[in-house]
């Protein structure tokens, strides 16, 4: 095989707000899928860089502070936390999880929304906003609710329908209501800049037309939305936010929109990374580079912001601005993955209506790869999905398990007992080259299908590869066999523990922990999937964060079967997942 050039992959998950705890509904969505995916690029030795942070401006994070009784500035920072700790928690392996707190991130945004506004995209327009009765602050659109003008649908948000899934606006409305306290919001007049999307509608057509590997889902999505374009408001009448730099939106009353600042959080992040590394530069490597891949991850409500307000957005910046200027255009997205929702009962997962499972609860009680795992194998890859305690225990207890943890456990202990260490192997059967060929063509498959997003399908193929090394184990029982023939069972461990070691590898990208814990106990010393870590990181302008990254270059590398020398000493095993009681 002759060493393929690294490819350049940023993955982009989607940004928690900061403003309450999340829950599994939002990470699997943005969390898990992107991270499936870094690993599985660094495995096969591709440059990733994967960047996000939380989501701090706007009114969500107001919302929470009104509620709490304490300003935004300390609701962001505690849900900063928290949120990275979970993350951390989970494994997510970001090269920088940062915020859009920054000095960075404001310099970043600011020169972007400038450069839109020189470019004629950001036009001023006179419209209505939706305010609180209660506080007299804006109100955000999703925390608006009432009967969906198109369809009915009762609970539709002002932003958008889930119902029929048709863009809104919070006046639209049918007997709108606060959903933090019921009032009926009012509605004033207001000017604010708009991004001038119905411009663009010719280029982004086209260019989604092109991305058929996008799931059905996203791709008529956003085609539908390309046909209704309108002029969105990029400014907001609140307090908290990035100040506009346009003369007459004075930072007491006005700031730049949530979503705008957000979306430029992958290119903020991005710069931020390569300053971090101390290769101010290197962020051009992905984004200012036709042979780049932009892979971004998010829940199907995020899908609007992906692949038309900031595909505008990069489009209308082109060559202009502190960051294009002379050096080309910003990279498009490629690939847009979009979960559907996770329903708890009836009600979907969400934040803003107060219904879910938090992962801090949940890492509290059970491992991370069990976590994983359950949100991989049932998660609403694409189509909504109902989350039950009863299937949680199920998947881990019948099926990691029975069935990744049982070949494991009785290869490893069986190995140990008998010979302390890779046993030697005799001449190969027929069954024996069987079953280390199937392991080895899973890499290709499952390989394949995480390229295409296909998560779910790839983690059921690499289950498979577990099954037909179990069979093999079962079938050839080398507890039985040592008894009459050592030499026989030795090649049997031999071919089991090299199953078991490729198997690791496969697993990686969707267990890492319990992948790191069979490295360990197949006997090596290096690092196959580490631990994460915080940073501080002080800016010029005297500001300091903290964030989520790790030493990802330290870790062994390769997407194919391992070769794991006889003689290597084995570790004493102990089993890799706890079984759950059922509910
Ligand atoms: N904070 C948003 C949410 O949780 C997602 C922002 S994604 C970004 O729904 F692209 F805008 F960053
Ligand atoms: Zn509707």
């Amino acid at each position: 095989m002759s060493p393929q050039q690294p490819r350049k992959i940023l993955v982009a998950p989607a940004w928690p707000y900061a403003s309450g705890a999340r829950h599994l509904g939002h990470v699997v969505g943005f969390a898990i899928p992107s991270d499936i995916y870094a690993r599985y690029h660094r495995l096969r030795g591709n440059d990733v860089l994967m960047v996000s942070g939380t989501d701090e401006h706007g009114t969500p994070v107001m919302v929470a502070a009104d509620r709490e009784g304490v300003s935004p500035a300390e609701i962001a920072e505690r849900y900063n936390r928290s949120i990275r700790e979970d993350l951390r928690d989970l494994g997510i392996t970001y090269d920088c999880f940062t915020r859009t707190t920054t000095e960075n991130h404001a310099r970043v945004t600011q020169d972007l929304f400038r450069t839109l506004y020189d470019h004629g995209c950001l036009i001023e327009q006179r419209t209505l906003g939706a305010f609180s009765a209660t506080t007299g602050n804006t109100l955000p659109d999703r925390y608006i609710e009432g009967t969906c003008p198109i369809c009915g649908y009762p609970r539709a948000r002002g932003d958008q329908c889930d119902n029929c899934g048709n863009q809104l606006d919070p006046v639209d409305l049918i007997n709108p209501r606060s959903i933090i306290d019921g009032t009926t919001p009012e509605f004033r007049e207001t000017t604010h800049l708009f991004l001038n999307l119905p411009m663009f509608a010719e280029r982004l057509r086209p260019w989604i037309e092109s991305k058929t590997s996008w799931r059905p889902n996203v791709r008529n999505f956003s085609l539908a939305l390309v046909d209704e374009l309108k002029p969105r408001a990029m400014t907001r009448d609140i307090d908290w936010g990035i100040p506009v730099p346009v003369e007459g939106y004075p930072a007491e009353t006005k700031r730049i929109y949530v979503w705008f600042d957000a979306v430029i959080g992958y290119l903020s992040a991005s710069v931020e990374c390569a300053a971090n590394r101390g290769e101010p530069e290197s962020w051009r490597e992905w984004w200012q580079n036709d042979d780049s891949t932009h892979a971004y991850f998010m829940g199907k409500d995020n899908i609007v912001f992906h692949t038309v307000i900031w595909p505008s957005m990069l489009l209308c910046y082109g060559e202009g601005g502190e960051y294009g200027a002379g050096r080309g255009p910003l990279h498009l997205p490629d690939e847009v993955v979009a979960s559907e929702f996770l329903r708890l009962g009836e009600e979907q997962f969400s934040a803003s209506r107060g219904v879910g499972v938090n992962v801090r609860d949940v890492l509290e009680r059970y491992d991370p790869d069990t976590v994983r795992y359950y949100l991989t194998a049932a998660g609403p890859e694409t189509q909504d999905t109902e989350f039950t305690w009863a299937e949680f225990v199920r998947r881990n207890n019948d099926e990691l398990l029975a069935n990744w943890g049982n070949l494991v456990n009785r290869t490893l202990t069986n190995a140990y007992r008998n010979f302390g260490e890779v046993p030697r192997a005799g001449e190969p059967t027929d069954a024996d080259r069987a079953v280390l060929a199937g392991v080895e063509a899973a890499f290709e498959v499952v390989g394949e299908l995480i390229e295409q997003a296909r998560f779910k399908a790839a983690l059921a193929e690499a289950m498979r590869a577990s099954t037909l090394a179990n069979q093999y184990v079962s079938e050839q029982a080398p507890w039985v066999t040592i008894k009459t023939d050592r030499e026989r069972a030795a090649t049997v461990l031999n071919v089991a523990l090299r199953c078991v070691d490729s198997l690791k590898v496969l697993f990686t990208p969707f267990l890492p922990f319990t992948s790191q814990r069979v490295h360990e106990l197949l006997g090596y010393d290096d690092v196959l999937a580490g631990p994460l870590e915080f940073r501080d990181v002080t800016e010029p302008g005297g500001g300091t964060h903290t964030i989520l990254t790790g030493d990802y270059t330290e870790w062994r590398m390769g997407w194919a079967p391992t070769d794991l020398a006889a003689g290597r000493k084995l570790r004493e095993p102990s089993p890799l997942f706890k079984k759950l009681d059922p509910v």
